[in-house]
Formats: structure tokens, sequence, C-alpha cells
């Protein structure tokens, strides 16, 4: 199966497309078994053609064969570099090497930086250093700086002349699509729970960034027919619904009363203390999203960052190893607060063997995070028989 794809999206602009279904964790962290697309562009002009984006350094031969096939090397003049982070630039080196005379590099100024550290080439360099348009042949482009989606030197570009917006991370989500804009697409629902999954674990950590940008973009009142992004579909048909998606997801909205349950249970205690809660949710009308560590099961970590990111409450259940939480609800813990850190109410339930430590624990943990605990309950293996009747009370407040 080839997995390039070159598809001339609007007059003279074509997308360059890789599809990377071998990756299994993405920034060896995030388990993605939807596989992920690199999306690059090129526009050709008057003036010669303009290269934005690359894709991931193991795919280089495949995008130096996928350039070939819309334009000559020694046509580029210029490469946009709108982030630095190598799923978009790993391929730089070597597309440069082919590239005679040099053409100029486009970014924002710590770029030409980081393309000597990472990459060890001095480049023609020209820095943007706040919105900027510049005319090449036919097309002016906007430069519009985005910082923090998703490194600080990020930024994007929008092609005046074909109101097409190129966002690079961005706007991106995770997910082979089955064609190439929104009005294609079988069943964009699907599609949008890896943009929420890839919003969560990549950009999660800079929301703040993400609504800060999408304000700035708003400002410059510019008429968006295509936004493309650098990972994922293109959306031609409603562009406006994956800037609403991804501002609603970075303001922390919650759309339904939604519990994510996350828990270990090494030998059942914890699991029948979960079950019980998990019957009183639905009896609250509570939609619940369960996962689990036990000696079957290891829930991904990236579906439970992603649900954190709009459930209106989260039962954590944990059982004390080693005078500690259980090292894996640790590490979930530490990834919610790194990633989601968003004003939910939190139940913590433990279960222990000789001493009730994983509620101190937990809270001195999250004690500086925007989640809120609004209860922990501590068991010695079973739970006691006011259990139920202490979370009906807990809902109760939860909901109120
Ligand atoms: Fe798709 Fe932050 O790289």
């Amino acid at each position: 199966m080839d997995r390039t794809l070159v598809h001339e999206i609007t007059n003279n602009l074509f997308l360059l497309r890789m599809v990377d279904d071998q990756v299994r964790y993405f920034e060896a962290l995030w388990e993605i078994p939807e596989g992920i697309t690199y999306n690059a562009y090129l526009l050709r002009t008057s003036e010669g053609s303009i290269l934005f984006d690359g894709w991931k350094g193991e795919y280089t031969k495949d995008f130096i064969d996928t350039i070939k096939k819309v334009t000559d090397f020694n046509e580029i003049k210029y490469v946009v570099v709108h982030h630095m982070e190598p799923d978009h630039t790993g391929s730089l080196k070597q597309v440069l090497e082919l590239i005679e005379p040099k053409p100029l590099v486009i970014g924002r100024p710590m770029v030409k930086d980081m393309i000597r550290s990472f990459y060890g080439i001095d480049v023609k360099f020209k820095p943007i250093k706040k919105v900027e348009e510049i005319k090449i042949g036919e097309y002016n482009l906007m430069f519009i700086p985005a910082p923090w989606l998703h490194w600080p030197e990020t930024m994007v570009t929008y092609v005046r002349e074909l109101k097409t917006l190129l966002t690079c991370d961005a706007f991106g989500g995770y997910g082979i699509p089955h064609k190439i804009f929104d009005d294609e697409e079988p069943d964009i629902s699907q599609y949008l729970r890896g943009v929420k999954k890839y919003l969560a674990t990549v950009i999660g950590s800079y929301k703040s960034h993400i609504i800060k940008n999408i304000n700035n973009l708003l400002r410059l009142n510019i008429e968006i027919k295509i936004l493309a992004p650098g990972h994922g579909l293109l959306w031609r048909k409603d562009p406006k619904r994956i800037i609403d998606y991804y501002y609603h997801l970075a303001k922390g909205e919650v759309k339904e009363r939604k519990a994510l349950v996350v828990y270990d249970s090494m030998y059942g205690f914890v699991e029948r203390a979960i079950s019980k809660i998990v019957k009183i949710l639905s009896e609250y009308a509570f939609r619940v999203e369960i996962f689990e560590f036990n000696d079957k099961e290891r829930a991904e970590i990236s579906e439970i960052i992603s649900e954190a990111s709009d459930s209106s409450f989260i039962v954590l259940g944990i059982s004390t190893y080693e005078n500690d939480m259980f090292p894996l609800m640790k590490n979930v813990i530490d990834m919610l607060i790194k990633k989601v850190n968003r004003e939910v109410p939190i139940l913590v339930v433990s279960s222990y063997g000789w001493g009730p430590v994983v509620g101190t624990k937990v809270l001195e943990a999250i004690k500086n995070s925007k989640f809120k605990i609004v209860d922990v309950i501590q068991f010695r293996g079973t739970t006691t028989e006011d259990f139920e009747t202490k979370v009906k009370n807990i809902i109760d407040r939860v909901i109120a």
C-alpha cells in the first residue's frame, strides 16, 4: 500500500501526506493504535515553490520522492518551518541538501538556532518576529506567531489569495483519515475522538495558549476557506467546527454528565469497591468510562488523559503498594496533573493491608493542581457497610 499522497487542495497548493501506521507510541509516549499522518504542503508560485514543513526523519526518502512529483528541487526558493518538532523537521536537512541555490528558510527567530542545534546546518534565514505579510509571486503570505502550539517557536501561515490557513500541530489530530477533507470523511465524530486525544496528550499542558492563539486569530478577521493542519484531516466544509472544538476542549467545557473511572486492582479488592461505585454512578445517570490496571488489563494512558479532558467527575481507585500509591496509578495522577489539570471533582478510594497511606499521598500530589479531591475513602481489603451510603452522599454533593 502506498502510504504517501499528493493532492492539489486548491490552486497551486499541494498537500504532501505521509500515513504513519507503524508508530505505536507518539513521542515515544502516547499509545496511538489509530496511527497519524504528517502533512506538509507545497505552494507553486511565479517566483518559485514554497515548501511548508516536512515529515518525520524515518520517512525522508518518501518525502523526497513525493516532493519530486510536484516540483523540481531547484525550484524551491523558500522553506517555511512552522514548528521544529522532528515529526515535521526530521527530513529537513536532507531536503535542504538537494536544493540549489539554497532556499530562504522562514520561521520564528528561535528556529535558526534550533536548526543548527538539531541538524548541524546553517541556513539562510528570515525571522518572523510578529505578524508579518510577505508577497511571494502572486501570493500574499501572512505569518502569524502561535506560541506553544505546540512549542514556543510555533507559527501558522495564512495564504491570503487562497483563504487557506496552514497550522501545523494546531487543529490536528491522531488517526488516519479515509479521505482528505472534512466533507469527504464518513464519520467525523470518530475522527474527533482522535483530535481530542491528540489535543489532550500533545498540547494539553498549553490549553491557555490554545485559547489565546485562537482569540488572536479571530482578531485578525481573516476568512478561512480551508484549514490545513500538519496532522490528520483538512477542513473545507466547516473550518469553524475544528476551531470551536479546540476552543471548547481547551476551556475544559463539559457537555454531559460523564464520569471517568480509573483504577488498579492487584487482587480484586479495589475492583469490588469500584463495581459498587460504577453501579451508583449509573443510577445517577452518569455515562461511565472505565480504565483498569490489573493482571489481565493495562489501560492506555493516552485514552485516560483524553477522557479526563471532558469528564465532569473522576473516580480513582488506588491500591497501596510498598507504602505508596500503586505505581501505574501514580503515573496516571502525574499525567492528569501535567496534561489535564482542570477544576474537576475527584473521589479517591483506596485499599490497604496494614496502613492507610494513599489518601495522604494523593492529597500531597494533587495539592497544587486545579483538581479538587471531594473525598478519600480508604478500606482494609473490603469496604465497610456504609460504603455505598458514603459514595451516594459524595455524588449528591458533586452534582449539587
Ligand atoms: Fe506534530 Fe509538536 O509536532
